[in-house]
Parts: C-alpha cells; sequence; structure tokens
C-alpha cells in the first residue's frame, strides 16, 4: 500500500448550504452521525456564517448542541470542524465547546478565494480585507487551542472572472502567511469551487501552491476540494496524489457546490462524492480509514435530503 489518505466529508456544510429547501436540524444531526458511523477523518458541521447570506444553516449551534448530547460521540468520533468568516462567526464556534462543557468542535476553517470578484459576493470584502478578519480568528484559535483551515475558493477558476492563474492562488497563500504572528494555519483547502479542473490545471495550480506553500507555510498540511461538474474530479484526485496530497474533501451523495458560485441560470454543481473519492483513493493504491459500506448508508441519506 502506498499510504494512507485522509478523508473529510464536508456534505453537512458545503453540501446542505446549497439545498433551497428546509431540513430539519435532526437530519442534518442525522447525517454527521452517519458520516461518523463511516469512520471518516473529519466532517465539516456546519457553518457560523450570517444567516442572512446562507440561511439553511443558521441552526449550527442546534445542530452541535445535539451532538453534544450524544454520549456515543464522546468515546470515539472524526474531528469536528465548522466554517467562520470573522471574530463573530468565531465567538459563536467558540461557545459550543463552552455550552459542551468540552472539547467538540475541534476546528474552525477561515475562507477566501483567489479571485476578487468571487471573494466580494460571497463575503462582501475584498480578498485582502478577508485576511484582515482572519486575525482575530486564527488568535482566538491558539488561545483555545482549535486548529485552523483556511480555504482558497477558485484555485482553477472563477464563475465571474474566468481561468484563474496558478500565481495568483500561490499570492493568497503568501497572504496567508501573513497571519502566522497570531497562531498556526494547520491546513490550506483548495477549492476548485466550480469544477473546471484537468488533471494539467491541477498540477500546474499545486505545483505554485506547493512551492510558494514550503517557502511560507511550511508546516500547513495540503488539502484538494474538487467538484465533479465535468466528471473530472477523480482524474484530477489521482493527479493530486502523484504529486503528494493525502488530504482531500468529498461530499457524501455528492451534495453541495457554493451558491455564490450558482449564476441566474445554473446552480452551482456538486462536490465529489465522498463514495466516488474513497474508490478512486483505494484503486490507486492507498488506503484511507473509511468504511465503504457505512459511507454508502450516509450517501444514500445525503441524497435524500436534497431539496432541488
Ligand atoms: P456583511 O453583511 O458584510 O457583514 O457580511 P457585516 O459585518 O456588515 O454584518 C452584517 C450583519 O451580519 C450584522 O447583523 C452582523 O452582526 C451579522 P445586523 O447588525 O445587520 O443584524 N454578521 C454575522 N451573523 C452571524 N454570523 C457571523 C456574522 N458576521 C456578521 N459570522 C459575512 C459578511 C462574511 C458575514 C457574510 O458575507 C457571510 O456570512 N458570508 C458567508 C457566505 C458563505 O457562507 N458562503 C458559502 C461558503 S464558501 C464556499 O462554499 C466555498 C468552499 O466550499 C470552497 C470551495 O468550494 O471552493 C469553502
Ligand atoms: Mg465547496
Amino acid at each position: 500500500m502506498a499510504g494512507t489518505v485522509r478523508i473529510t466529508d464536508v456534505s453537512p456544510r458545503d453540501g446542505l448550504q446549497n439545498e433551497e429547501g428546509a431540513i430539519a436540524t435532526s437530519e442534518k444531526v442525522r447525517l454527521v452521525k452517519l458520516l461518523c458511523a463511516a469512520d471518516v477523518d473529519e466532517v465539516e458541521v456546519s457553518s457560523f456564517v450570517s444567516s442572512r447570506w446562507v440561511p439553511q444553516l443558521g441552526d449550527a449551534a442546534e445542530v452541535f448542541a445535539a451532538l453534544a448530547d450524544d454520549a456515543s460521540l464522546r468515546e470515539r468520533r472524526p474531528v469536528f470542524s465548522a466554517l467562520v468568516p470573522n471574530e463573530k462567526g468565531m465567538n459563536a464556534a467558540l461557545e459550543v465547546n463552552q455550552r459542551a462543557a468540552r472539547r467538540l468542535l475541534d476546528k474552525v476553517s477561515v475562507f477566501t478565494a483567489a479571485s476578487e470578484t468571487f471573494s466580494r459576493r460571497n463575503t462582501n470584502a475584498s480578498i485582502d480585507e478577508t485576511v484582515e478578519r482572519f486575525r482575530p480568528v486564527v488568535a482566538a484559535g491558539r488561545r483555545h487551542g482549535l486548529a485552523v483551515r483556511a480555504y482558497i475558493s477558485c484555485a482553477i477558476a472563477c464563475p465571474f472572472e474566468g481561468p484563474v492563474q496558478p500565481a495568483a492562488v500561490a499570492r493568497v497563500v503568501e497572504k496567508l502567511a501573513t497571519l502566522r504572528d497570531q497562531g498556526d494555519i494547520a491546513e490550506i483547502d483548495l477549492g476548485d469551487t466550480i469544477g473546471a479542473g484537468t488533471p494539467e490545471s491541477i498540477r500546474a495550480m499545486l505545483d505554485a501552491v506547493l512551492t510558494t506553500a514550503a517557502a511560507h507555510l511550511p508546516s500547513a498540511a495540503i488539502t484538494l476540494h474538487l467538484h465533479d461538474t465535468f466528471g473530472r474530479a477523480a482524474s484530477c484526485v489521482v493527479e493530486a496524489l502523484t504529486m503528494g496530497i493525502r488530504s482531500f474533501d468529498g461530499a457524501a451523495g455528492g451534495l453541495g457546490g457554493c451558491p455564490y458560485a450558482s449564476t441566474s441560470t445554473a446552480k452551482a454543481p456538486g462536490n465529489i462524492a465522498t463514495e466516488l473519492l474513497v474508490s478512486t483513493i483505494r484503486d490507486a493504491g492507498f488506503t484511507t480509514t473509511v468504511s465503504g459500506e457505512r459511507l454508502a448508508e450516509a450517501g444514500s441519506f445525503a441524497r435524500s435530503l436534497k431539496t432541488s
């Protein structure tokens, strides 16, 4: 075997943020528990963003409260993470552990983009402004012992600006490195937000990022977050594996996409299904901790939640 690959399932966050209809909190909790049973390494549980911007995830605190009540999750569970855009979101995230009176949320994910237009549409801020907003988040992460992941969306292309140059992604990595005096960025997550990637463009982007990260954020792990719009995500995974990437995001059932990556005529495409991600990784000779059978159950439940 060529090694173990880390799997983060983002369906409760990236998947459900894109569904138009209401999904009950209890259904979200069930999805998270099914993913725990499938033994993924990490579940991105929800978002502490403005519920005016993403009403679908306005019940993040309630989802975590229900998870806190589940005794079985005290013994063994995946890493739990949540999206946080700014200090206000971080304060809400910190309350999860205060209310649970123990560590339940392990990691927060800040998010910016390699495209200015996308950054403004998604967060009402320029790329530089988003990074400034992360300062107090990263500092609080250090104080409270929470890991910080930093997403860079539009690492291959932007729905508004078109192709994004690898150098533009590398520049964002450099900007993120300016946060080092506040605390650690444990992970950089590269999002092919609209699924435009090919093995060639993924290679070029990773080349630029790996070189820059080695120089500026040497201890950060690199994760790839693919969307499967054109059916090329699996071939991009294989390419990334050959380049040494050992951490990927998927969404059970292929749910998801970013609401601000949608246009007026087309809904943003889904994430690579975690089922496809895991089978691709295994076929390439690597291992994961994931149970295929349990993951299939989570995937079929995730698909049953689709409202649009
Ligand atoms: P804003 O309107 O510029 O914020 O939004 P503001 O600071 O001017 O505040 C406006 C109001 O929002 C205020 O409330 C704040 O208190 C409140 P009011 O006084 O008017 O009642 N507010 C908040 N409420 C709850 N939680 C917060 C928060 N912050 C302010 N954290 C903001 C700026 C960033 C908040 C907004 O743009 C936002 O929430 N954006 C989130 C968008 C989002 O979640 N997009 C999807 C995730 S990104 C993605 O999917 C891509 C990814 O998967 C990677 C990939 O696929 O490539 C990660
Ligand atoms: Mg996404």
